[in-house]
C-alpha cells in the first residue's frame, strides 16, 4: 500500500499520480486533501508519514506547492525519511543510499511528466544497504538523541 497526500497546491498533481499508479496496479491510500480549497500542508504530511511509520503503508508520496513544507512536516515523524526530489537521479539515489520511505514533490516547481517519471523511479528502486545502512542507522540515532 502506498500512502499519498497533498495540500491544495499539490491536489491536481496528486490526482494525476493516483491515476498513473492505479493503472499500474498499485494500491493507494489517499490521506487528503480532497478538494482545491486552501488548507494546511502539515496536516496531510503528518497523516501520510504516520501511515508509513506505523507500517500500514510501505512508502508514501506527498505533494505541496514546492514540496518543501510537506516534506519538513513528514520528517518530524520518527522513522520517516522524506526526500524532496525534482529529478530522477535524486529519486534513484535517495532510495539506493538513504532508504527514503517518502517521496515529496513540488507541484508548482516540477512538471507532471517529469513528476511521473520521478515517482516510477522512486517506487522501482531498492535500498542498496551495506555502508549505507550504517549511515541510515546514524540518522535514526539523531532522532533517538533528540527525543531522549
Ligand atoms: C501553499 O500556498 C504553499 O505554501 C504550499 O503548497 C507549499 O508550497 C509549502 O511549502
Amino acid at each position: 500500500m502506498i500512502a499519498i497526500a497533498s495540500d491544495h497546491g499539490g491536489f491536481e498533481l496528486k490526482k494525476e499520480i493516483m491515476k498513473h499508479l492505479e493503472a499500474k496496479g498499485y494500491a493507494l491510500k489517499d490521506f487528503g486533501t480532497y478538494t482545491t480549497d486552501s488548507c494546511d500542508y502539515p496536516i496531510y504530511g503528518e497523516a501520510a508519514a504516520r501511515a508509513v511509520a506505523s507500517g500500514e503503508c510501505e512508502r508514501g508520496i506527498i505533494i505541496c506547492g514546492t514540496g518543501i513544507g510537506i516534506s519538513i512536516s513528514a520528517n518530524k515523524v520518527k522513522g520517516i525519511r522524506a526526500a524532496l526530489c525534482a529529478d530522477c537521479y535524486s529519486a534513484e539515489y535517495t532510495r539506493l543510499h538513504n532508504d527514503a520511505n517518502i517521496l515529496a514533490l513540488g507541484a508548482r516547481t516540477t512538471g507532471s511528466g517529469l513528476a511521473l517519471k520521478i515517482v516510477d523511479t522512486f517506487l522501482s528502486t531498492e535500498f542498496e544497504g551495506g555502508r549505507h545502512a550504517r549511515r541510515v542507522a546514524l540518522i535514526s540515532d539523531i532522532e533517538d538523541r533528540e527525543r531522549a
